[in-house]
């Protein structure tokens, strides 16, 4: 049993990898990933199952955020271990029969990936047979316009994924590129930001001197930066790539 578990693990992609890629079957229809997805962010998730209710609260979570993350030049894709015409039959069951927390009238738009041999599931690291061994775990993959891994986050099959979180790990990344910072716990634009540790005695000195920084001390330097430049960067991106 042990050996079984180990083979079905065949790789788990780390952040900093490119994108491992693929060609899959999807409820709108043949992708190649990741190079249909060239310039912009996408969110790759798996579930485990269709017609299960986390799932279906999770589906029509992302489907009704969907128009937020486009803006934000993010596109996103799905998968779980199951045929094509489960896929179609639960989102049209979603979109016709399932009311929840004043969502109704649901339609998925974004590409739902088949992967019943698991072949995407196992180059992703999507199944983790001490949780399941035929269903994918809730994995999600932020992938950067150039195909690279940047953040990954695992749930379990019982814990349905924090939607916003996930928005907010999108504008974060997106605000690390573009303005050189890094991002504190729990920031949300128009938070301060933190500037890279200073890397010389010197420039330790000078982050200690410098106005515009709020330094704890001189490792830990913050510094404004206004919510609108942050969304009017990441969110102008999206508009130019529109028109
Ligand atoms: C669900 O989506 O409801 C679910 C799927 C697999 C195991 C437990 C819950």
């Amino acid at each position: 049993m042990e050996n079984n578990q180990e083979q079905q693990v065949v790789s788990m992609p780390r952040i900093g990898d490119a994108a491992p890629e693929f060609t899959a079957i999807t409820t709108q229809g043949e992708i190649n990933f990741p190079s249909d997805y060239k310039g912009e962010w996408v969110i790759l998730f798996s579930h485990p199952a269709d017609f299960t209710p986390v799932c279906t609260s999770e589906f029509m979570t992302f489907a009704t955020m969907e128009d937020q993350f486009a803006k934000a030049n993010c596109k996103l894709v799905g998968l779980s271990i199951d045929g094509l015409y489960s896929h179609i039959a639960w989102l049209r069951t979603i979109k016709e029969k399932i009311e929840y927390k004043g969502m109704k009238d649901v339609e998925v738009n974004f590409p739902l990936i088949e992967d019943i041999k698991m072949d995407v599931a196992k180059k992703y690291g999507m199944i983790q047979p001490n949780e399941d061994s035929t269903k994918a775990v809730r994995a999600v993959f932020f992938i950067d316009p150039k195909g690279i891994i940047r953040t990954i986050i695992y749930y379990p099959l019982s814990l349905g994924r924090n939607f916003d979180e996930l928005y907010r790990v999108v504008v974060a990344l997106q605000a690390a590129d573009e303005f050189k910072i890094a991002t504190p716990a729990d920031w949300r634009p128009g938070d301060d930001v933190i500037i890279s540790p200073a890397g010389s005695c010197g420039a330790a000195k000078g982050r200690m001197e410098d106005e515009e920084l709020d330094c704890k001390d001189w490792f830990f330097c913050t510094k404004k930066l206004d919510k609108d430049v942050v969304l009017d960067k990441i969110l102008k991106k999206e508009t130019q790539s529109v028109e």
